[in-house]
């Protein structure tokens, strides 16, 4: 998982740790535990420096852990119940997972920590954020993914090797990022967030749309910061973006697996209520990563990016790519789309602003109220524009093929 989905969640408040650490060599160990795989990092390093805890300021954007119904899950991935299971698609799917073409690729070198020791100020300050965040998103998918594997064992031996597989290259993507940070001396405390952090819970049809977007739209961010940084090497200021372009095929795998998972439940595709779905998911999906990177656009500026050019790019992309499986997509191609996403932004700064005010906290509620429904009616006029119709080809097995 490398990407953010957070309008359909509710807010949490907990908080996580930043740990300042003078060592530069942090480890995943993993232990699994009854409900939720827990995650623990140790330094190798001689003693961990003393905690100086840093919070982090959560908001509605903020990246979150997922949690399904793992029995449900159970009953549609049973072969006995579920006859549409192609076991022999999901044979060749283990077979690539376990080809593990990544394993050699995650390597550090000391290219990190010198370009890390050059960045100052503010961008350096982004630098650390945007390590943190796709750290927590990367994470998240780790423990999901964990889980499922551990789950679905029984069931589906099969299904449940690539949700290990995947979870294995979450872990080595969450790794890679933490030791960034630690070229920032600093590192998240995966165990501590693994406890501290609220679960979101989808139901097993939501948890595919949100992990199927999520999956994709997080190989489109990525292959897009490296070609563009490809072409224009002089805004290559940190080495991770070097990797993107393998991490990301990744990403793209793990996409792939559950447009599989997706054409196995096709009541969860064929219908008019999987339409309605389908779109709300996708809308929540690009509006997440437009008002959250319009926050951050030091940081897409910092890497030579115009953060609205570079977010449209992907959002079409993810979009005809989601287009394939999902039955409806929304018209994001519409330049009424990219209007409302403007509106959206503007909204949300207005919101921003009065949260940094002076004011009273009862001020502050009542300044949002008249924002936060302008923002709940923009979406509403988003989701309600002229959908696109599709679906997979692979649907249309019964139909008369198209002959040109
Ligand atoms: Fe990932
Ligand atoms: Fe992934």
């Amino acid at each position: 998982m490398a990407a953010e989905m957070a309008l359909v969640k509710p807010i949490s408040i907990s908080k996580f740790n930043l740990t300042r650490t003078p060592t530069t060599t942090t480890k995943f160990s993993t232990t699994t535990t009854a409900m939720s795989a827990t995650t623990t990092t140790t330094t190798t390093g001689p003693i961990r420096a003393k905690a100086a805890k840093k919070g982090i300021k959560e908001s509605l954007l903020t990246p979150r852990f997922y949690t399904t119904d793992f029995d449900e899950m159970e009953m549609l991935f049973n072969t006995e119940i579920n006859k549409k299971l192609n076991q022999e698609e999901f044979e060749a799917l283990l077979q690539e997972f376990k080809t593990d073409y990544n394993q050699t690729h995650f390597v550090r070198n000391k290219e990190f920590k010198e370009a890390a020791d050059q960045m100052q100020g503010p961008l350096r300050q982004i630098f650390v954020e945007f390590l943190e965040r796709s750290c927590t998103a990367e994470f998240s998918g780790f423990l999901l993914y964990k889980e499922l594997g551990r789950r679905l064992k029984k069931t589906n031996p099969v299904v449940a090797e690539i949700f290990s597989l995947m979870s294995r290259d979450e872990a080595r993507h969450a790794g890679f990022l933490n030791k960034g940070l630690s070229d920032f001396n600093l590192a998240l405390d995966l165990g501590f967030l693994t406890k501290a952090r609220k679960y979101t819970f989808f139901k097993p049809k939501f948890i595919f749309y949100a992990t199927y977007l999520s999956e994709k739209i997080g190989y489109w961010r990525y292959i897009t910061i490296y070609r563009h940084l490809k072409a224009n090497p002089e805004y290559q200021c940190y080495p991770i973006f070097k990797y993107f372009e393998n991490w990301c095929q990744d990403e793209n795998r793990h996409g792939d697996f559950f447009s599989a998972l997706m054409k196995a439940q096709p009541q969860f595709l064929n219908d008019w209520k999987a339409k309605l779905w389908a779109r709300f998911f996708c809308l929540s999906v690009y509006v997440t990563m437009y008002l959250n990177d319009c926050q951050r656009t030091a940081f897409y500026e910092g890497i030579g990016l115009n953060t609205k050019e570079f977010d449209m790019h992907v959002i079409i992309e993810t979009n005809r790519t989601t287009a394939r499986i999902f039955p409806a997509v929304p018209d994001v191609e519409n330049p009424e789309f990219k209007r409302k996403l403007d509106r959206m932004v503007e909204i949300n700064q207005k919101l921003i602003a009065v949260g940094d005010s002076e004011d009273i906290g009862l001020v502050k509620n009542l300044k949002r109220i008249p924002l936060i429904a302008a923002l709940a009616s923009e979406l509403l006029a988003a989701y309600t524009m002229p959908p696109i119709e599709s679906g997979s080809v692979d649907f249309a097995e019964f139909e008369p093929q198209l002959v040109y």
